[in-house]
């Protein structure tokens, strides 16, 4: 099978846990190059994914011709300006969310993605995660989204990427912005948001289409509630989905009631749970998810846990979680592999990708930003039609 040559840029996080193992198996890609200024990481993932080459120099990947296309996923600070460049060296460009800390910065990548032709796609994966393309195609179906609610809530915002207060808007929330523009195929007319403290926040936006939505967005949770829930009111009936892995359906006959979904293997970690969520669907989440916790915290508080004594080993608690149990955020299937395979299959058939491009990077931006002018202000900000160009 035809395939296109990636290159990545830095091998951290994101990369480690979802674009280095999906480069390595997306039918439609090859990764020749990775990236990272820290060797002994660039070194690792070189080894563990049989990657050719390893550079410490992102302007020595750039300026390989054989090179067709790159992953962006340093940090925020520095991803649009990679983007840039990339484009320039005529590379097309998958990056990482946000694509910038400032709308202006979002808006240069908008200007170099139409100066050079290439195409960009914005790492709002949640468009691919199967539960939500078959969620949009029920509510297109039963009439309409008429009234959405979206929780995104993790304890892990608190473990500390050296984020200042107040900007979960920015780094979290964009993701469902994006959503929420895709579900409703339509625009934010109006944002409110208020906060109880910092990065504890709701908000209400209004569409064009006449929707309405709400978005609880929380970095105070615990890792034993599973991460998102949406809701959607269609014109005949209403779709729930639990955290990408269990579909309902109400008021609908004709449809299914239940529809799970399959979580995301992890080539690292035992793979049992994919097929648990598949049979099981929340049911497993929440189980899977209240035991690591449970025995996390017996480890941290050193009391038995459920059903056990004496109290576990920390050390062995800390392995499991940290290499044997499924990943904590990244069990479920939120779209990563199918965002970036169809990115390249759209590459190679030369067709403009359905991932999210700059300028819905862009529109992310403007709504965070708008969302923060609000919570300031304490006023609805009104969304220009016309802000991207
Ligand atoms: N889509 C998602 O689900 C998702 C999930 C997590 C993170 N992200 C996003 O991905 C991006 C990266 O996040 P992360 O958690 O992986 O960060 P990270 O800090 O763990 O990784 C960034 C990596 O980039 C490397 N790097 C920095 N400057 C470099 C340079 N000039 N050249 C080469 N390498 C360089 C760093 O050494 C590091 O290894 C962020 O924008 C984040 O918001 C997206």
């Amino acid at each position: 099978m035809e395939s296109v040559v990636f290159g990545l840029i830095g091998a951290g996080g994101i990369a480690q846990s979802q674009h280095l193992p999906n480069l390595s198996r997306a039918p439609h890609a090859f990764l020749k190059t990775v990236c990272d200024v820290r060797e002994d990481v660039l070194r690792q993932m070189q080894q563990k994914y049989s990657v050719p080459h390893a550079t410490a120099d992102y302007r020595s990947l750039l300026s390989d011709p054989e090179i067709r296309a790159v992953v962006v996923a340093t940090r925020e600070d520095m991803q649009a300006a990679l983007t840039i460049e990339a484009l320039r060296a005529g590379k097309h460009v998958y990056v990482e969310k946000p694509l910038a800390e400032t709308s202006e910065a979002c808006a240069d990548v908008v200007a170099a993605q139409r100066e050079t032709g290439r195409f960009v796609a914005v790492g709002f994966n949640r468009r691919f995660a199967p539960a939500y393309r078959k969620a949009k195609e029920i509510a297109r179906a039963e009439g309409g989204a008429w009234n959405i609610h979206y929780r995104i809530s993790d304890e892990y915002w608190r473990w500390g990427k050296g984020y200042p207060p107040g900007v979960r808007v920015v780094h979290e929330v964009c993701h469902i912005f994006d959503l929420l523009r895709w579900l409703t195929d339509s625009e934010v007319a109006s944002v409110y948001c208020a906060q109880s403290r910092a990065d504890d926040e709701s908000l209400v936006l209004t569409f064009r289409s006449g929707c309405v939505a709400s978005i609880m967005s929380s970095g105070y949770a615990t890792m034993d509630l599973p991460k998102e829930r949406l809701e959607i009111i269609t014109e005949r009936g209403a779709v729930t989905v639990e955290d990408f892995v269990e579909l309902r359906t109400f008021g609908f006959a004709h449809r299914e009631p239940v529809l799970r979904f399959a979580g995301h293997t992890h080539p690292d970690r035992e793979f049992t749970h994919k097929y648990l969520l598949e049979s099981e669907g929340a049911a497993a989440l929440f189980a899977l998810r209240r035991l690591a916790w449970t025995l996390r915290y017996a480890a941290e508080a050193n009391v038995p846990a459920e059903g056990q004594q004496p109290p576990p080993d920390p050390r062995e608690v800390r392995r499991y979680l940290n290499e044997t149990s499924p990943h904590w955020n990244y069990m479920v299937d939120k779209g990563w592999l199918p965002a970036l395979d169809h990115f390249a299959q759209c590459i190679l058939r030369n067709e403009p990708p359905e991932n999210a491009g700059a300028q819905d990077g862009l529109r992310a931006s403007l709504l965070s930003h708008a969302a923060i002018r609000s919570r300031d202000t304490g006023a609805v900000v009104f969304m220009d039609g016309d802000e991207t160009g």
